[in-house]
């Protein structure tokens, strides 16, 4: 089984579906809201668990009835949790509102994320002794950077999902092997909207690139070799939210097997394929039988 550490974020999902997003100052009646454990992190953790990863979770909720929550839905998972601290005071969450195109806007208040501000010996050695690291940017900027170099400093292959987009430093992009943004966060951090370029681009600061493209599939560059373009099925979105990471957890199982890249890349887009198709984020998470399935 390939050896997963997830250093990342953790939320309580708090989702309205509504037929379209209330614009400025608009009141609208939604359709249904639902608690749904999420979070950049977790929701890889557990995509790369029912994917068939061994998984390990590395950050922090809340001591609240969501905290808990959280911690259960990672274990049902079959994710190691030994490393999610509880923190005082409240978990992060996520305000989601989806239409009913299937499309998200999200607010995230970190909550215990943002109590995330070091690695201790447990951390370190668990992302030293693991095969893949999974980085995202829902904890602070500073720990993301210190799990890069811990990874790079012990030969650990390093993914990084680029999401909420920031700035990204060279402390931590020259640590890290695979970037995986989406084409708005890819056009943020390169300011052109064509992926091809600005997959080009990214590949002067990171070896490999994917740049998911939603309903389109993904595009897959590196220094050393042809891009790699992979259509994603066509199906009936339902819910985009926790698309990307499962394709992410997904993707990090499949290359941790060495299974060629764009073999590791179909899997993965079927197992994005699977999730949109109903609603929810980690809840919505293929296991691995049905993406082999798919
Ligand atoms: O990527 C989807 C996730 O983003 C949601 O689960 C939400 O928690 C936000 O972090």
């Amino acid at each position: 089984m390939t050896g997963i550490a997830v250093l990342g974020s953790t939320n309580m999902d708090l989702v309205v579906y509504v037929a379209r997003a209330p614009r400025r100052g608009e009141t609208v009646t939604g359709r249904e809201f639902r608690t749904i454990p999420g979070g950049k992190g977790a929701n890889q953790a557990v995509a790369a668990a029912r994917a068939g990863g061994d998984v390990t979770m590395i950050g922090a909720v809340g001591d609240d009835t969501y905290g808990t929550l959280l911690r259960s839905g990672l274990e049902h998972a079959g994710v190691d949790t030994d490393l999610l601290h509880t923190a005082e005071g409240p978990s992060g969450t996520a305000h989601i509102v989806v239409d009913d195109l299937g499309g998200n806007s999200i607010v995230v208040i970190p909550g215990a994320n943002g109590t995330v501000t070091a690695l201790g010996h447990g951390e370190t050695a668990a992302i030293a002794a693991t095969e893949l690291l999974l980085l995202q940017l829902e904890l602070p900027l500073s720990v993301v950077t210190d799990g890069a170099r811990v990874a790079r400093a012990h030969g650990v292959r390093t993914l990084l999902t680029p999401s909420p987009v920031r700035p990204l430093p060279s402390e931590l992009l020259d640590c890290v092997d695979l970037l995986i943004p989406n084409e708005h966060e890819a056009s943020a951090l390169t300011g052109v909207t064509d992926p091809h370029a600005a997959a080009q681009i990214l590949l002067g600061r990171v070896p490999e690139v994917v740049v998911t493209l939603g309903a389109k599939g993904c595009l897959y560059a590196a220094r050393d070799g042809e891009p790699v373009v992979l259509p994603a099925p066509e199906v009936t979105v339902v819910d985009t939210t926790g698309a990307g990471d499962t394709f992410v957890g997904t993707l990090a199982v499949a290359l941790g097997e060495r299974r060629p890249v764009s073999e590791a890349l179909a899997w993965a887009t079927s197992a994005a394929a699977l999730c949109v198709q109903r609603p929810g984020s980690s809840v919505s998470m293929p296991y691995r039988s049905e993406i082999d399935a798919a």
